[in-house]
């Protein structure tokens, strides 16, 4: 089981804002190279977030970096600047198939073996956001290192021709289908980003959907998104105290020889609701130690 991972965005070559999310106790600090820099800026970014990870203390955030697409041309070269830097993990963005994630794996390993670390020190998250990674999600969730998959909603709605609403319809069958996949194979996911960052009331709405979902966090770019979100990922005291009774009463079910009875004498409780009740509890635990 894994805990809850709010994942703040910050434009790598923004030396102000990497500093300025070391305040805010968010759960993974994503320094970008891709999208959120211009790409007259890309050098400055790569060199600004190795010196970020050479010198700044990260606390309890996990320190991540996105680099550029596999295929990009600059891939290679800001994986041999950051890894020897030792990140937390490596978001690759724009994942459509095995192959790109098969071969920043290795780079990673290559990277481990020469320093002597430990394999797998340096986590793997891709970012699934177009149609050919939708219909590739099989395949690339199989594939090792791989902790969380990212679901991207813009970048996937601009490339099917969705007409973006807020309800969200148009992205929903690929959102959950990367709920899917990240369940098949034990891995975290990672919900869309919720781009009006002044509306409050709507991200909360967003996030609460999506954690109904199955996904264990989302994406931000703006500091005042960071505590919504990580309240909307971690069970609240009813939800906690719901699933403490179900796991209470269905233990003093199982000494009377029943697998499935009713709470309060209304709802029908067995295994599947147990099941969620521990990993709401689960929740609950990973993120009272995040706190
Ligand atoms: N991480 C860390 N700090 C951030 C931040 C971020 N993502 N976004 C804003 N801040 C800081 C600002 O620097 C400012 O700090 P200050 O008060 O010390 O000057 C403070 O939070 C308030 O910011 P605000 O003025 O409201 O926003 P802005 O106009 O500076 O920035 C955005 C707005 C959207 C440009 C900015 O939030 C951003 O760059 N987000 C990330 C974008 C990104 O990475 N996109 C790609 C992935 S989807
Ligand atoms: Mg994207």
């Amino acid at each position: 089981m894994h805990s809850r991972r709010t994942l703040l965005y910050v434009p790598g070559d923004d030396r102000h804002k990497i500093e300025k999310a070391l305040t805010l106790n968010v759960d993974c600090i994503c320094m970008d190279m891709e999208d959120g820099v211009a790409p007259s800026r890309k050098p400055e970014a790569l060199a600004c977030i190795v010196a970020a990870l050479q010198e700044l203390d990260f606390g309890q955030s996990e320190k991540l970096v996105r680099i550029n697409p596999v295929g990009s041309g600059l891939e290679a070269d800001e994986l041999a600047a950051v890894l020897p830097a030792h990140p937390d993990g490596i978001v690759i963005p724009k994942v459509e198939n095995a192959r790109q994630v098969a071969w920043v794996n290795e780079q990673i390993e290559s990277v481990e073996l020469a320093h002597g670390w430990p394999l797998h020190s340096i986590r793997l998250i891709v970012d699934v956001e177009t149609a050919r990674g939708i219909l590739n999600l099989n395949e690339i969730a199989s594939q090792p290192r791989l902790d969380a998959i990212i679901f991207g909603a813009e970048d996937f709605a601009a490339d099917i021709g969705a007409m973006r609403t807020p309800e969200a319809w148009e992205v929903f069958h690929a959102r959950s289908a990367v709920v899917i996949a990240a369940a098949a194979y034990g891995l975290q996911a990672i919900d869309m980003v919720s781009i009006d960052f002044k509306d409050i009331e709507k991200l909360r709405a967003e996030s609460r959907f999506g954690a109904q979902l199955g996904y264990s966090g989302k994406q931000v770019i703006h500091p005042n998104q960071v505590a919504p979100v990580q309240e909307a990922f971690s069970p609240d005291q009813a939800a906690i105290e719901h699933a403490q009774r179900i796991v209470a009463s269905f233990e003093a079910s199982l000494k009377e020889g029943k697998g499935a009875y009713a709470l309060d004498g209304n709802k029908m409780i067995d295994m599947p609701l147990v099941k969620a009740a521990r990993a709401v509890l689960l929740r609950a635990n990973a993120a009272k130690k995040k706190l």
